[in-house]
């Protein structure tokens, strides 16, 4: 039997750890926000991926609140620290989930944080700071959207969806993208890519977007998203049909009836 979950912590102001990540993400949106638009230093990351001055700065003072309140707590963020910690309890962030869209003056984009207990995420919360929308769940309590309860789409067929994703920057996931999109649009309603994989997971946690998927994701991407879509009711698998998890590659969310369809309408187009 899986091991019962601690009540989460509370930190050393006496905040319970849920708060404590709610209002640090609004207070990094905050810079978010203020930074958007202004001139950036932008250092190339690697193909198709870069890094802002921005993210850097979030992502410091992210760690220095967090730290304080939990100093002995691990984490996981994606500019300066991303390898798993050891601790049983870890922060997991994504200072700015959809820099290139920051970059380019695209008003799409996010703060992304999650507490892990032993490597499963617990609290998630994904702040859009431009249109103030705060996607927020605490495992077995649920989920809301600017405290309002939210769920996932309740449709149960492909035809009348509509299907998000992201283009993976890697060469042939990208293509591989472009295929499961080829196979897909016919059987939808319409297909978005937004920029902002943090965002698709909480757009399909909010049944916004019916469905999401992307072929390639890291932990600090997902990590706040997989709380979203599980307490607002539905599911994340892998491109297997698997559970996914912080580590796995591949993401399929939405409400199981929805995941297992798409699941079945692209069997095999991943294969070799
Ligand atoms: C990226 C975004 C994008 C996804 C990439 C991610 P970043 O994160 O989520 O939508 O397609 O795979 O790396 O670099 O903006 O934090
Ligand atoms: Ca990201
Ligand atoms: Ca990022």
């Amino acid at each position: 039997m899986a091991p019962a979950i601690p009540p989460l912590p509370v930190s050393a102001s006496g905040t319970s750890a849920d708060q404590v990540a709610l209002a640090v993400a609004l207070q990094a949106g905050r810079t978010l926000r203020q930074r958007f638009g202004s001139p950036l230093r932008i250092t190339p990351k690697g193909p198709r991926d870069l890094v802002t001055e921005v993210d850097s700065q979030v992502e410091q003072e992210v760690l220095d609140a967090l730290r304080r309140e939990f100093p002995s707590f691990g984490v996981m963020a994606e500019e300066t620290a991303p390898t798993f910690p050891s601790q049983e309890w870890a922060w997991i962030l994504d200072p700015l989930d959809g820099t290139r869209n920051f970059a380019r003056g695209i008003p799409f984009f996010c703060v992304s944080l999650a507490l892990a207990w032993r490597g499963m995420p617990v609290v998630g919360v994904i702040y859009d700071p431009i249109r103030e929308e705060a996607f927020f769940a605490v495992e077995g309590r649920g989920a809301w959207l600017n405290g309002t309860p939210m769920r996932v789409s309740d449709r149960r067929d492909l035809a009348s969806s509509i299907v998000g994703c992201d283009i993976s920057t890697h060469d042939t996931l990208g293509l591989r993208t472009l295929a499961l999109l080829e196979r897909t649009f016919p059987q939808v309603m319409g297909g978005r890519t937004t920029g902002s994989a943090a965002l698709g997971f909480a757009y399909a946690a909010a049944g916004r977007l019916d469905l999401y998927f992307h072929l390639r994701l890291r932990p600090w991407d997902v990590a706040a998203g997989l709380v979203l879509v599980q307490e607002a009711g539905g599911v994340a698998l892998d491109f297997h049909g698997q559970l996914a998890t912080l580590t796995s590659e591949g993401f399929v969310v939405g409400n199981t009836v929805l995941v297992h369809q798409f699941l079945s309408l692209v069997r095999g187009l991943l294969d070799g």
